[in-house]
């Protein structure tokens, strides 16, 4: 069996406004193994992105337990929740978030530099092999199509070597082609490298290419289908 990187049990987050309190998660129990892709499925305000970002470690949550790669994780500092994050995750965004004055090259080495760490040529030029970028090198984001522009956020977020990859609707701004390549370019990442991949989505037939499905309503996860 696969090893489990995050375990989380009765997370709760309940926001508050005036007197009105609104539970954007009420108690959720999930388990995520290494190599195993999970969609988090559900309507607008379901509590998708208040889940993935507290299982991410950006977001503590209000009640329950959580573990990721081997760490519980309630009550650590922001510092300590940096670490975690900077070890052992790695993020890809809706609106990919690239810098636009930086080459694609300069994009997906940017982790380093923030780190105060040299770029290896080498490691650069695997990643962007990895998701089928190696001849847009030195284009700005601006010369990309937005499925290749995802690309590069995902070479980005694999530099660090994560074990698990998080997207917050990935596929939110591509087309239905395109969404298809990026969940099809994590399945193939997911296979080779062992890597947990946890998203989210609107689309069901997205969700449906995931190796599990939860589905949330109200906070709570509705169905889950293993
Ligand atoms: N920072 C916040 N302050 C107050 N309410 C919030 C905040 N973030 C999310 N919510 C509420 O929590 C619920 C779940 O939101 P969210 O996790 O963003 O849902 P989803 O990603 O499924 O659309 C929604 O009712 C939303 O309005
Ligand atoms: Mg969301």
């Amino acid at each position: 069996m696969n090893e489990v990187l995050i375990e989380a049990h009765g997370l709760k987050r309940y926001y508050h406004r005036g007197s009105e309190t609104v539970k954007a998660l009420d108690g959720v129990d999930i388990q995520i193994r290494q190599g195993e892709i999970v969609a988090i499925l559900g309507p607008s305000g379901s509590g998708k992105t208040t889940l993935i970002n507290i299982l991410s470690c950006l977001d503590a949550p209000d009640a329950g337990t959580l573990t990721v790669a081997g760490k519980s994780v309630a009550g650590l500092k922001e510092e300590e929740l940096v670490e975690v994050r900077r070890g052992v995750l790695g993020f890809v965004f809706q609106s990919f978030s690239l810098l636009p004055t930086l080459t694609v090259t300069e994009n997906v080495e940017l982790p380093l530099l923030f780190l105060g760490l040299k770029p290896d040529p080498k490691r650069t030029a695997e990643l962007l092999e990895s998701v089928g970028l190696t001849d847009r090198a030195t284009h700005l984001p601006r010369e990309l199509s937005g499925g290749q522009m995802q690309r590069v956020a995902i070479a980005r977020a694999l530099m660090l070597e994560p074990k698990i990859l998080v997207a917050d609707e990935p596929t939110g701004n591509l087309d239905k082609a395109t969404g298809e390549a990026v969940i099809a370019l994590f399945k193939r990442l997911a296979a080779e490298q062992g890597l947990a991949i946890i998203l989210t989505t609107h689309n069901t037939a997205f969700g449906a290419e995931a190796d599990r499905i939860i589905t949330l309503e109200d906070g709570k996860i509705l169905l889950s289908n293993n």
